[in-house]
C-alpha cells in the first residue's frame, strides 16, 4: 500500500470512496447483523487510513465519511427543525375488542366489508427520529419535538453506526426515513452499572437513557452510549414507489436500514390477535423494550383514503400491552398544589419495580378516591403503570393492613400558603384560594408558562424556576423578560437588585448567556401559544387554538373577556359555558391583567393567520351532503370537507352554502333548490380537493 504522502489527489479520492463503503459494510455486519467479518484491528486500520488521507486532503472529505460519525460539539442548544411533513403520534387501545372497533371504523369509513390486511409492528419504546437524505446522502436528523418542529440532532444521529450515511443509487431524491432510537436492555444495564460505580445518577429505564444520550450537545457522548435504531415510516419523499407497508419495509432493508424482524403481515382480526399474543409471550426475551404493537393498514392506497385526524392517522393504532402491576407499601401521603390551586394527594411509596421502572410515588387523585378505595398510610397496595401515565393505586390488600395503619385527614387549608382550601359543590377537587399569593401556584404557573406547548423556553427547568422564585428573582412570568436587564453580571459594583446569575452555583457566563438567548428568542410569540401559556383553567392547546382562530388577535379576545361578553366565545364549536366562565373569571382578576400588561411591554404576539385552509373554496363554508356518493363514503367526504376548513351540517337551511348531492338525493336537494343554495355534484366537490 502506498504511503499517504505519496498519493495523488485522484488516488486519494478513489481510496476514500472505497474506505467509506468498506467501513459502512463492516458497520452493517457488526451493528446490524451481529456478524462481524473484520477483526477490531483490521477495522481500526481502515479507520486510521481514512483519517490520515482526510488529514492530507481535507477538501476530499466525503459527506458520508466514517470520520464524520462524531461531529463537533454544539455550542448553544439545539437548532429547531420544522418538519416538512408532521411527525404524528398514534391513538392507543388496550384490548382486542378495541382493535376490532378500530377495524370496524376503518371498514365503515371505506365502505367495505372485505377483510383489511394490517402490517403489525412491535412498538419500540424509545424516541422517534427523522433522518433526511438528499440524493442519497444523510443531511439532517431531527427529533419529533411537538410533531411540527423538532430539534436538530444531525451530529448525534450520525454517531449511530446502524444509520446508513449514504444510500444506494436509485433511492428517491428526497427521502425522510423515520423510526425509533433505542438503547438495548444490556447496554442500559451496563451504562447504569458504570454510572452507579462512578457515583452518578442512574437512568430509570432504557427509554430515558436513550433520550438522555441522543439529546447531547456533545455528540462524543452520544457516540459512547451505544444507541440502536429501527426504521418504520417515512416523512417527505419525492416519489413513493411502494404500494404497501410491507413493500416499504423491503425498500428499507435494501437501503440498509435496520427493521424489526418481528414485523408481520396479518390478513384479518384473528391473525392480528394471534400475532399480538405471540409477541407478548416473547416480549421479555427481546433485547429491547417494547410497549405494544402498532397495527397499520397495509395498503398505501387505503392509507391515503383514510387520511389523518388532528394528530393521528386513521389507518394505524397502537395496541398497548396490559398495564403492569406490583405490590408495595405506602410510607406517607402528602398534598401537592398545582397551577390552578388543586390539592392533589400523592402517596410516597416504598420504591418498587413495576415493569422495569422504579416507582416511588403514585397519585391518589382526590379525597373521594382515597375514601372510596379506603387507602391508609402503612397499607400494602397494588400499583399500576400503563404507558406514560402517572402510576396509580389500583387497590388495597386489606388482609395485609397493619394494626397501626393511619387514616389520612384531608386538609381544608393549603399546606403551602395556609389559605383556605375549598371544594365547590359539584367538584371533586379541593382548591387553594390563595391564587398567586400561594408560592406553589405561582411556581406552577411559571413552569406552565415556559413549557413546551407554551413559550417553550429551554434552560428554565422546574428546579431553577423554584430556586429563582424563592430567591425573589422570578415572581411571575413577566419577570422572565426583565431578567437580563436586572442581572448585574460579573460586575460586582453594578448590582441591579443584587442579581448575579453567573455567580450562582452551577452557573457561568456561558450558561447565563444561553438562558438569555433562549428567552430573547421567544419575545415574539404566536397567539395560540400565548393564550395557552396564561394557564387559564380548562384552556388547553386545542381550546387556545380555537380562540386564536376565532379572535385573530389577543386584544379583541381580552376586551370580550374583561367585559364579560361571552356570546361569541360560546358560539365557537368546542367551547362550552363552563370554559367561558373560567376565562371570564381569569380576566376579572386584577393581578392577571397586571401580569399581561407587563408582559406586553416586553413581548409581541403575532396576529393569527390560519394558513392551513383559507386557500380552499370551501374554507369557512357550511356544506350538507345528501344522497349516495359513488367515489367515496359519507365519512370520507365529511373528513375531506372538514380538512378544507368547511363546516358539515346535517340539514339544509338558509345558512348552508353548498349542498353536495349523490345518487337518489331526496328532500334535502329539493329544499336546497327552493332556497336557491348552490348545488354541487360529487365530481364538482372532488374538483375542490
Ligand atoms: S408509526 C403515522 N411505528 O410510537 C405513523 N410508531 O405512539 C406514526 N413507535 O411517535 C408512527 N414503534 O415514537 C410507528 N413501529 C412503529 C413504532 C412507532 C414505536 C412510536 C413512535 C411514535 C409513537 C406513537
Amino acid at each position: 500500500m502506498k504511503q499517504v504522502s505519496e498519493l495523488t489527489l485522484d488516488e486519494a479520492k478513489k481510496e476514500l470512496e472505497f474506505l467509506a463503503s468498506e467501513i459502512a459494510k463492516a458497520d452493517t455486519s457488526y451493528y446490524q447483523n451481529d456478524d462481524p467479518y473484520l477483526s477490531d484491528a483490521e477495522y481500526d486500520k481502515l479507520k486510521h487510513r481514512n483519517a490520515d488521507i482526510e488529514a492530507r486532503f481535507p477538501e476530499l472529505i466525503r459527506a458520508d465519511s466514517p470520520s464524520l460519525r462524531v461531529g463537533a460539539k454544539i455550542k448553544s442548544g439545539f437548532q429547531k427543525v420544522a418538519h416538512s411533513f408532521p411527525m404524528l403520534s398514534l391513538g392507543d387501545v388496550f384490548s382486542i375488542e378495541e382493535v376490532n372497533d378500530f377495524i370496524m371504523t376503518v371498514k365503515r369509513f371505506l365502505n367495505t366489508s372485505d377483510d383489511i390486511a394490517f402490517y403489525s409492528e412491535p412498538k419500540i419504546d424509545g424516541l422517534s427520529f427523522s433522518a433526511r437524505y438528499e440524493n442519497g446522502i444523510f443531511v439532517k436528523g431531527a427529533t419529533r419535538g411537538d410533531g411540527t418542529t423538532g430539534e436538530d440532532i444531525t451530529e448525534n444521529l450520525r454517531t449511530i453506526k446502524q444509520l446508513p450515511l449514504k444510500l444506494p443509487d436509485g433511492v428517491p431524491k428526497i427521502l425522510e426515513v423515520r423510526g425509533e432510537v433505542y438503547m438495548s436492555k444490556s447496554d442500559f444495564f451496563a451504562l447504569n452499572e458504570k454510572y452507579a460505580n462512578e457515583g452518578k445518577k442512574t437512568f430509570a429505564n432504557p427509554r430515558n437513557a436513550a433520550a438522555g444520550s441522543l439529546r447531547q450537545l456533545d455528540p462524543k457522548i452520544t457516540a459512547e452510549r451505544n444507541l440502536s435504531l429501527f426504521a418504520y415510516t417515512w416523512g417527505e419523499v419525492s416519489n413513493r414507489p411502494w404500494n404497501t407497508q410491507e413493500e416499504f419495509f423491503n425498500y428499507l432493508k435494501d437501503w440498509g436500514f435496520p427493521v424489526n424482524p418481528h414485523n408481520k403481515l396479518c390478513r384479518n382480526l384473528t391473525e392480528v390477535d394471534d400475532n399480538f399474543n405471540h409477541i407478548m409471550e416473547i416480549r421479555a426475551s427481546l433485547p429491547y423494550d417494547i410497549d405494544g404493537i402498532v397495527h397499520k393498514v397495509n395498503s398505501i392506497e387505503l392509507q391515503d383514503r383514510l387520511g389523518f385526524l388532528t394528530r393521528t392517522p386513521r389507518w394505524a393504532i397502537a395496541h398497548k400491552f396490559p398495564a403492569e402491576q406490583a405490590l408495595t407499601t405506602i410510607n406517607n401521603i402528602r398534598i401537592q398544589v398545582g397551577r390552578t390551586g388543586a390539592l392533589t394527594p400523592v402517596a410516597d411509596l416504598e420504591p418498587v419495580n413495576v415493569g422495569g421502572v422504579i416507582v416511588s410515588h403514585a397519585t391518589l387523585h382526590n379525597e373521594d378516591e382515597i375514601r372510596r378505595k379506603d387507602i391508609r398510610i402503612g397499607d400494602t397496595v397494588i400499583i399500576q403503570r400503563a404507558g406514560d401515565v402517572i402510576p396509580q393505586v389500583v387497590g388495597v390488600k386489606l388482609e395485609k393492613r397493619p394494626t397501626n395503619s393511619q387514616e389520612f385527614i384531608f386538609p381544608d387549608t393549603c399546606p403551602i400558603c395556609g389559605s383556605h382550601a375549598i371544594r365547590e359543590e359539584d367538584e371533586a377537587v379541593r382548591r387553594c384560594t390563595g391564587g398567586l399569593y400561594c408560592p406553589a401556584q405561582a411556581i406552577e404557573r411559571i413552569i406552565h408558562f415556559v413549557s413546551r406547548d407554551a413559550f417553550d423556553i429551554t434552560g428554565l427547568g422546574n428546579k431553577i424556576i423554584e430556586d429563582f422564585y424563592h430567591e425573589g428573582i422570578l415572581k411571575n412570568p413577566a419577570d422572565i423578560f426583565t431578567l437580563e436587564q436586572r442581572n448585574g453580571g460579573d460586575d460586582l459594583f453594578s448590582s441591579a437588585q443584587g442579581i448575579h446569575l453567573e455567580r450562582k452555583e452551577g452557573w457561568g457566563r456561558k450558561s447565563v448567556d444561553n438562558l438569555f438567548n433562549a428567552i430573547n428568542e421567544k419575545r415574539k410569540i404566536s397567539l395560540p401559544r400565548f393564550i395557552y401559556a396564561l394557564g387559564i383553567r380548562q384552556v388547553g392547546t386545542a381550546t387556545a387554538l380555537l380562540i386564536a382562530k376565532n379572535y385573530k388577535n389577543f386584544d379583541s379576545f381580552m376586551v370580550d373577556m374583561k367585559s364579560k361578553e361571552t356570546a361569541k366565545i360560546i358560539s365557537i364549536d368546542g367551547i362550552g359555558a363552563s370554559m367561558a366562565t373560567d376565562m371570564v373569571e381569569f380576566f376579572q382578576e386584577q393581578h392577571n391583567i397586571d401580569i399581561i400588561e407587563q408582559l406586553l411591554q416586553h413581548i409581541s404576539i403575532e396576529e393569527f393567520i390560519d394558513n392551513s385552509r383559507n386557500d380552499s373554496q370551501l374554507s369557512g363554508k357550511t356544506v350538507v351532503f345528501t344522497g349516495t356518493l359513488q367515489r367515496m363514503t359519507r365519512s370520507e367526504a365529511k373528513a375531506k370537507a372538514l380538512s378544507l376548513g368547511a363546516k358539515v351540517a346535517g340539514s339544509v337551511s338558509k345558512n348552508t352554502d353548498y349542498v353536495i348531492i349523490g345518487a337518489d338525493a331526496g328532500s334535502k336537494a329539493k329544499t336546497a333548490r327552493e332556497l336557491g343554495i348552490a348545488i354541487l355534484s360529487e365530481e364538482e366537490f372532488l374538483s375542490f380537493l
